[in-house]
């Protein structure tokens, strides 16, 4: 039988015609429900699992007898990727909105303290832990969700491509070097124990399922003292049936986490490598016949003039008994809201009878609404949601009756061609990726800090977030649902440690279930969240078939989302090719023709950097076949250490990738540093651009909101002799992620230019109190003190930003350790006044390009209050300034500096037109670079944090023409864009004034 004739056959012995759905007409709206599938369905509820995992042991206890086996039985499920689960439950939808989940009466949680034992390897666990009378009163406590190394239990671990224990799949404890952390942790073991306390009522005619959010990386589970199945796929959520193994009173539930397992070979992703159960642990007391499973989907039609939303819903009998009499209900709220005609006779509710459900069957019903008018669309500007309540209710009695919330949004994605497009729209997605990371809970991250990150990216126009790279927890979706971020939903699949684009695990075929099972989770679970308008396949991983059994999971699973893959472009509906300069972005970008191109990550954001963020926007807004980029990436993964922030190698971890973590838009606290300010500005949706004539054009890089619905604002500012026109765009009316009044784009025009001092004052002789010797200015007492802690002097060098190390900056550059061919010539004013200019005439043809062209001198350590009138306020350098407005600022010496987690090159102030600091004061003959610090160059070179620096006996100050750009593409070789670097073969000049 073909399948329809199957599920007719079915819906026929159920008394209903599959192939008749009835139709209900209302004035809002036509409802169709429709039964899709029915019958035995042990899939569904749970069961086939349990009758692979027999067939595996069979097979096994066959190989034994066949005599191939003292091996095959020794092998750990956590070492077999043929197991990745016994007793698991099939994975599904959030079934109630993660913010409501408090609401739902089903859900117990069993987050809190559980006991705690953890032990370097697996022979050295208490193998009877979970037995009733295994006594676990004198052992530690451990916070449930947690990561164990972030609660004084092992060691972190960070490293980027490579595996932390030694290449052998599927083992994961084969010897490695002896000065590798896994030598003598060779496979850490964390054994949890939580008691339940059980009432009769929560026991009678119920099923209760064992629910974990996130457990990395694999792990057995045991209830009083059965043992009740195994996981690995840490990212997400894992579930037992654990009805028969509890009961009234106290009930003990014991899990052994392994942190290595055959899963590890697939979760080699770039971050700290911890374990434990990190995510919250719930026991679901349902009904014996409940909702297992939906999935809600809402498209308009061509025309966007109607929509259609249909619900697939499954339902399930755990009971011994089959089921009668059950009602399915999906009921919208607050029809009115949503503009669409409605009676008010009419209520926004449809319902179906199930046929009878046998004991252990499953059964889907779809229920379809057709709305006769258009819909309110969902984008990332608008994100507009239907709330909903869906529920199963019994006809006769409400003992299973049970409910749940949430939302769904009416949206298109469609690729035409090259065209990448949101509700028929080309939309740019101006995106960032993000891991899941807390500088104190490492892998758990709660839900305040959750509407923090979602917060900062909505106010720096980020609207597109990639899940880096692995599902983030469902909280996460739901804001984005809410407050509009367009999301790559990502599965939990890295295998970069065999190579980009590997073939050694994507042809691998013992894996192929593996890597099918993180595709199925990722969509399963987050099917019901509108922001979602990508899956993607994981990152840098494998080529090869299966990869390809990943892409057909993905389309079998959802027709509504293209997916997405990085590493083998056969099975990407976008192209992908990252860390590209801009002008090869362009030139990329117009070779391929059949797909739409994307850099799902770009301008490397570790340290000092994001440079010509702006160039790159020029070429993704001028080709429509470009739908955007990401940024690498949104926080530093810094953990919080003895007052400040560690990395790689901080706690003894070996191998380690140092502080490659450290990439972050904003710190680990969520401090937006100074690149988080100029990507709000490129990103921002509205750009300004003054005619000759003075008038203002808005150009609208957004689709679905209009420049009118934001206040536009106008203030003329006058700073000495310059002029200049702020314009800013502001919220009409408060938002969840900012107030009123919120800027969300903004633009300066200089009006009438500063006139910089240009005025020859009249030269008098050094008195006795003005010392100069050759080139430099060795000393100037000023009411009776010295004012130079160290003398004023030519300074071309300037340490490495993070971008400019890895670009081999100091070894192309270190020529300008030592200055050439350049005369400084000091002009006495008088004894307060001196003017400078420095003259550089290269004799050479062949010199790499400056680090900086300027001076330094060192002040007293008590000069600490700056005042300047230059861009600012946060740190600008000339290739990434855009977003620091001129003005006048005024702020403490600690706070023009910034703290980078790894100490580099820092706070630098552009287009200054004079400066205070202390009681000196420096006025420049055209634009200056300044940067201020309490510690010289030397106190930071080779620091590894911040509070390593040796700070507080003076001043640094540089007094520059101009710097080195920081650079913005990557942080593995590029270079700053040339025309933000200094050349070492022209002549170079500038002038200042000093006065005391
Ligand atoms: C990318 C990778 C990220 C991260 C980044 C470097 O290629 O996808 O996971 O490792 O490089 O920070
Ligand atoms: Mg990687």
């Amino acid at each position: 039988m073909v399948q329809e004739e199957v599920q007719a056959a079915q819906a026929a012995e159920a008394g209903i015609d599959s192939r008749n759905c009835f139709i209900l007409t209302q004035k809002c709206f036509n409802q169709q429900i429709c039964l899709v599938s029915m019958g035995k369905n042990p899939y569904l509820c749970g069961k086939n699992q349990t009758t692979m995992k027999r067939i595996y042991t069979i097979l096994t206890v066959l190989c034994a007898w066949m005599g191939a086996t003292a091996q095959a039985q020794d092998i750990h499920d956590w070492e077999n990727p043929a197991v990745l689960g016994i007793n698991k439950l099939p994975y599904h939808a959030t079934l109630q909105l993660p913010s409501k989940e408090k609401e739902c009466p089903e859900i117990l949680s069993l987050d809190g303290q559980w006991f705690f034992h953890w032990s370097r390897n697996p022979e050295e666990r208490a193998v009877d832990f979970y037995r009733e009378d295994y006594d676990v009163s004198q052992w530690g406590k451990i916070a449930v969700p947690g990561n164990w190394q972030t609660q004084g239990y092992g060691t972190p671990i960070y490293i980027n491509i490579n595996y932390p224990f030694v290449k052998d799949r599927p083992r994961v404890t084969t010897e490695p070097p002896k000065d590798w952390t896994a030598y003598e942790n060779r496979n850490p073991v964390g054994q949890y124990v939580t008691f339940v306390e059980m009432t009769k009522e929560m026991l009678s005619q119920k099923n209760l399922i064992l629910h974990f959010g996130g457990v990395h990386s694999a792990m057995y589970v045991w209830v009083n003292g059965q043992k009740v199945g195994y996981s690995q796929n840490s990212m997400s959520p894992a579930e037992f049936d654990v009805t028969k193994y509890m009961h009234v009173g106290k009930n003990k539930v014991a899990v052994e986490v392994y942190r290595w397992s055959d899963g590890s070979y697939l979760e080699d992703q770039d971050y700290w490598r911890l374990s434990g159960i990190f995510r919250s642990v719930q026991l679901w007391v349902r009904p014996l016949v409940h909702i297992s499973d939906y999935q809600v989907t809402a498209v308009p039609n061509a025309d966007y003039s109607k929509f259609t939303v249909n619900a697939k819903v499954s339902i399930c009998n755990t009971g011994k008994k089959t089921a009668k009499n059950l009602l399915v209900q999906l009921q919208m709220a607050c029809p009115e809201l949503y503009g669409v005609n409605v009676n008010p006779n009419h209520r926004n509710i449809t319902n179906q009878r199930l046929p009878k459900l046998p004991a252990g069957d499953t059964i889907t019903v779809e229920l379809a609404y057709h709305y006769d008018s258009p819909p309110r669309l969902w984008s990332a500007e608008k994100p507009w949601l239907y709330p909903f309540t869906l529920q199963l209710l019994g006809m006769k009695d409400s003992k299973n009756d049970e409910a749940f919330n949430y939302h769904f949004g009416v949206k298109k994605v469609e690729i035409t061609g090259e065209v990448f497009k949101i509700n028929g729209k080309n939309v740019k997605l101006r995106g960032v990726n993000r891991h899941d990371h807390h500088p104190k809970t490492g892998r758990y991250v709660d839900d305040a800090t959750y509407e923090e990150d979602i917060r900062l990216m909505k106010q720096a126009n980020i609207n597109f977030l990639r899940t880096s790279h692995y599902p983030d927890r469902e909280y996460l979706y739901e804001l984005c649902d809410r407050w509009g971020i367009y999301v790559m939903d990502e599965a939990n699949h890295e295998t970069h440690g065999y190579g980009y684009a590997n073939k050694v695990m994507g042809e691998d075929l013992t894996f192929q279930k593996a890597h099918v099972d993180r595709a199925e989770s990722l969509v399963k679970r987050d099917f019901n969240h509108p922001s979602i308008i990508l899956w993607s396949l994981g990152n840098e991983g494998g080529v090869g078939p299966n990869i390809e059994a990943m892409y057909n999971k993905v389309r079998e699973l959802d027709s509504t989302r293209p997916p997405f893959y990085d590493s083998d472009r056969r099975y990407s509906a976008i192209w992908d090719d990252s860390y590209l300069y801009p002008d090869d972005l362009r030139r990329e970008a117009q070779k391929v023709s059949d797909k739409p191109f994307m850099m799902r990550e770009y301008a490397h954001a570790m340290g000092n950097s994001c440079g010509n963020l702006k160039e790159y926007w020029d070429v993704i807004y001028a080709d429509s076949s470009i739908c955007g980029a990401a940024i690498w990436d949104w926080v530093d993964q810094g953990l919080q250490r003895d007052g400040h922030f560690a990395y790689g190698g901080d706690f003894g971890d070996k191998p380690n990738d140092g502080p490659f973590c450290i990439n972050g838009l904003i710190a680990p606290d969520r401090k937006p540093h100074p690149h988080y300010y100029e990507v709000q500005y490129v990103y921002q949706p509205l750009k300004f651009v003054r005619k000759d004539n003075g008038r203002i054009d808005i150009i609208n890089r957004d689709f679905f909101t209009d420049p009118s619905e934001y206040e536009i604002t106008y203030d003329t500012l006058r700073y000495d002799s310059e002029a200049v026109l702020n314009v800013a765009a502001r919220l009409k009316e408060d938002k969840p992620w900012a107030k009123k009044g919120f800027v969300v784009a903004r633009e300066q025009f200089v009006l009438t230019p500063y006139a910089f001092p240009v005025k020859q004052r009249d030269a008098e002789m050094p008195g006795p109190m003005i010392h100069i010797d050759g080139n430099k200015l060795t000393s100037w007492i000023v009411d009776g003190k010295e004012m130079l802690e160290a003398p004023l002097e030519p300074y071309f060098w300037k340490p490495e930003n993070d971008n400019q190390n890895a670009a081999g900056f100091a070894r192309r550059v270190a020529t300008w350790k030592e200055v050439k061919d350049v005369k400084v010539t000091y002009t006495v004013i008088n004894d307060r006044t001196i003017r400078v200019d420095m003259d550089y005439q290269p004799t050479a043809t062949d010199r790499p390009v400056m680090p900086k062209f300027g001076m330094r001198m060192r002040l007293p350590k008590d000069f600490t209050q700056i005042k300047y009138y230059g861009r600012g306020p946060w740190e600008n350098y000339p290739d990434r300034k855009g977003s620091a407005f001129l003005g006048i600022y005024e702020m403490p010496l600690s706070e023009y500096e910034t703290e980078y987690i790894h100490p580099q090159d820092n706070g630098n102030r552009c287009d200054i037109r004079w400066f205070e600091i202390g009681s000196l004061r420096i006025e420049g003959l055209q634009p200056l670079c300044i940067r201020a610090w309490d510690y010289g160059e030397e106190d930071l070179e080779g620091v590894r944090h911040p509070n390593e620096i040796n700070r507080g006996r003076f001043v640094n100050l540089n007094i520059d023409l101009s710097v080195h750009g920081v650079g913005g593409a990557d942080t593995w070789g590029k270079r700053t864009l040339p025309q933000y670097t200094i050349d070492g073969n022209q002549p170079h000049h500038y002038s200042f004034f000093l006065s005391f």
